[in-house]
């Protein structure tokens, strides 16, 4: 059998795990919002038309932030047409992605509903075909007690108090070709630093991200973000990143590996985010906000044959796998390695559009990466140790790509949480680690994820081909931490002091 070790140090901490990166995305995309969050007349959804089976699965993933309503969609987004009496409401052409967006669940709906799913809102604003004066009017809107056109508007449209948004994406992959009003980096961030400006004289206490790079193969990365952030670096916060990965060649290794372009990624974010501060002198940190991860690729060839124009059609339904859950572990194992500097995360999306949950008119059930998602979210909170690895490895086009992928977490209740994914797809792996400084700790919980097929998916049919189970294999004897990881598998292990 193989082996790796694992390296800590309690007093070697990485940083403390913000909650914020166990966050989500809900698009006004395909059937995400309507017939996902949303559906009225609906015997599963409740007085205001919310789905309450959808809205329990999504408390079960512990979503501390849902990033909204775009995304692409929000780049040709009128957030004016989205309040108000809903018979007023004008249904309108979304050019993103080419359908008929009717406007029936808006601003004011979705704020209600993330008081229903115990979750904050990462609002995002039109700086596509849009600007300034519709990014303070939203900020006026939705912040504003009352007194003024707009924070009035809001009280005519039945909603008292200001919803007190504090955390606005500026506008969504901006360096991207296909996004509606796409700009270049010098017009993006000036245009970030303006309305950054004017946003925050109308509420100083809200948080901003800038549009970073919408991949990490974009031609223009690097020097998006250095220009960028050189422009609007005094006003904005987070500096954003995007990525997802697919396995459309069928070569799992090379797929799973892919968790080191990501890594990548965000040292490279990071340094950028690091020289700007230098040049400017300045004082404060820019953090990162991973606002769209996941995997992305099965649904691309149905993708295609959509009528043009039709309402909520099933548009990106991913039907994830058993690789899938592993690459997303992989993914969470990567943000966490990084969270001193990664402070926002959103898996994309939340519901039916490349999502963990899926609906149907009767139903809600788990995709294969509810499960590493829950896990982590729930468990993966505290501090994050420095966690070396030394591994094996395999060739792939990146390099040498490690079989083991891990992190260890330190929560406050003496608990430690050790995540990881072995990639070998034939043997299993055995990880030890050295805890000699917890002494009185002792292994309570082990939750392994596997599967023997790699292409194994929970369906509406079968939704429970897929799942975690409970082990009782890891043990801690005389300082020694070993376990034995499954081929192709992942673990949750959690270690407490015994009182
Ligand atoms: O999440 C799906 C799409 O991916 C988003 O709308 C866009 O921002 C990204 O390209």
């Amino acid at each position: 059998m193989k082996k790796a070790q694992i390296t800590i140090d309690k007093y070697f901490l990485l940083g403390k795990v913000d909650d914020r990166l166990y966050g989500s995305f809900v698009e006004h995309l395909g059937r995400c919002v309507y017939e996902g969050i949303y559906q009225p007349g609906s015997p599963l959804a409740d007085e205001n038309g919310l789905r309450k089976d959808v809205a329990a699965l999504i408390r079960q993933l512990n979503v501390p932030i849902v990033r909204y309503p775009g995304g692409n969609f929000v780049s040709g987004f009128r957030w004016e047409d989205s309040v108000g009496p809903k018979a007023e409401r004008p249904a309108k052409l979304d050019l993103a992605w080419k359908v008929v967006e009717s406007n029936q669940f808006g601003l004011n709906e979705f704020m209600a509903w993330t008081k229903e799913v115990g979750t904050q809102p990462m609002m995002a604003v039109n700086l596509g075909t849009r600007g300034i004066e519709a990014a303070k009017n939203i900020v006026e809107y939705s912040n504003i007690k009352g007194g003024s056109y707009y924070s009035d508007l809001r009280q005519k449209h039945g909603v008292k108090d200001p919803h007190n948004i504090k955390l606005w994406c500026l506008g969504n992959e901006m360096d991207g070709f296909w996004q509606e009003g796409h700009k270049t980096a010098m017009e993006y961030g000036r245009l970030a630093q303006e309305a950054g400006k004017a946003m925050k004289k109308i509420d100083p206490t809200i948080e901003l991200v800038a549009c970073g790079s919408s991949a990490l193969n974009m031609p223009t990365f690097g020097t998006w973000e250095d220009t960028v952030l050189s422009q609007c670096y005094d006003e904005v916060d987070y500096l954003s990143l995007h990525q997802y990965y697919g396995n459309p060649n069928d070569d799992t290794p090379e797929f799973l590996a892919n968790s080191l372009g990501m890594d990548q990624f965000i040292s490279q974010v990071v340094a950028i985010c690091d020289f700007v501060k230098a040049k400017k002198r300045g004082k404060k940190d820019i953090h990162l906000s991973f606002d769209e991860w996941n995997v992305w690729y099965h649904s691309h060839e149905q993708d295609t044959k959509i009528e043009p124009w039709s309402q909520h059609p099933h548009q990106l339904e991913d039907v994830y796998n058993f690789e899938d859950a592993l690459m997303v572990a992989s993914m969470m194992i990567t943000l966490l390695r990084h969270a001193d500097r990664v402070k926002i995360a959103c898996l994309a999306q939340l519901v039916n559009v490349i999502a963990p949950i899926m609906t149907s008119d009767t139903a809600a059930w788990k995709q294969t990466i509810f499960y590493p998602f829950e896990m982590i979210s729930n468990h993966g909170r505290g501090e994050v140790l420095q966690t070396l690895v030394q591994s094996p490895t395999y060739e792939c086009s990146r390099g040498d790509a490690p079989y083991l992928d891990a992190v260890v977490l330190a929560n406050d209740d003496e608990t430690l949480t050790i995540f990881a994914v072995n990639k070998d797809l034939a043997e299993d792996l055995e990880v030890s680690c050295d805890l000699r400084q917890y002494e009185g700790y002792q292994v309570v919980e082990q939750v392994v994820l596997h599967h023997p097929d790699l292409k194994a998916e929970n369906t509406e049919a079968e939704p429970l081909k897929v799942v975690p189970q409970k082990a009782h294999t890891a043990r801690l004897e005389n300082g020694r931490f070993t376990v034995v990881l499954g081929q192709q598998s992942f673990q949750m292990i959690q270690l407490q002091k015994q009182k």
